[in-house]
């Protein structure tokens, strides 16, 4: 699979939601962060935004829950638009039911780890999931510094993925940028979310492509 860009809209200016996913078209994805001051310690939307956001652009939606009790609130996340949910591990009481029932509803299921949480749990579930999530941040806020902690996960993601087969993709988030995509994609990431480094941007479509540019020239796979 070619290496994908998806911008995470959390800084954008929501006022003008429409005009700031326009600034996005070339992207693969929209990375839409659900927080509901419980898992995280900030507040950011629920569906209804979600469906606004799919009235708004022709891009996929990706939808990243930082939110508590997945189980119950993923499923609503598909109706409202989104051609892919992400929960997390750490909050998941029912992690392979609830991306069974994803997959049913026609979404591509997500798992995501923060940085502590160990990956060696979910190897053996892989094939429940079509992405497995690294944050390398802290979850909760954009602009934060990359954690190249995280960049040995990502190797240990990337070589279970491939041993695995199929078509499951390991999407990084969190400091990712023109300092930062390189080493990612190097370790085996395929899948960039980017946030304040796209939306700082003077232009965000010169940013995506460099972005995409930068992966691509040191993509390890
Ligand atoms: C953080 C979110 C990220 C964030 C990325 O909890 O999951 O998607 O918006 O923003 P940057 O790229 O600025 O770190
Ligand atoms: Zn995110």
């Amino acid at each position: 699979m070619a290496l994908q860009i998806a911008p995470s809209i959390l800084t954008c200016d929501f006022a003008h939601l429409a005009d700031e996913l326009d600034r996005i078209a070339t992207a693969d994805w929209v990375h839409v962060d659900v927080m509901d001051n419980h898992f995280v310690p900030n507040l950011t939307l629920g569906p209804a935004v979600v469906e606004a956001v799919a009235r708004s652009t022709r891009l996929p939606i990706d939808c990243h829950l930082m939110i508590e009790d997945p189980d119950r609130w993923a499923p609503g996340y598909v109706e409202a638009g989104a051609g892919s949910v992400t929960f997390h591990a750490e909050a998941a009481a029912a992690p392979v039911r609830l991306a069974r029932q994803l997959r049913a509803q026609g979404a591509r299921a997500g798992i995501a780890l923060k940085p502590a949480t160990p990956v060696e749990a979910y190897l053996e579930l892989l094939a429940e999931f079509d992405m497995v999530l690294l944050m390398t941040v802290e979850p909760g806020f954009g602009g934060q510094p990359f954690l190249d902690v995280c960049l040995p996960k990502i190797r240990r993601v990337r070589e279970a993925v491939s041993k695995q087969g199929g078509d499951i993709w390991v999407q990084v988030d969190g400091g990712v940028g023109e300092a930062t995509i390189e080493a990612c994609a190097a370790a085996g990431a395929d899948v960039f979310v980017a946030g304040s480094a796209v939306y700082d941007a003077p232009d965000s479509a010169v940013s995506i492509a460099r972005l995409r540019e930068l992966a691509e020239a040191s993509c390890a796979h």
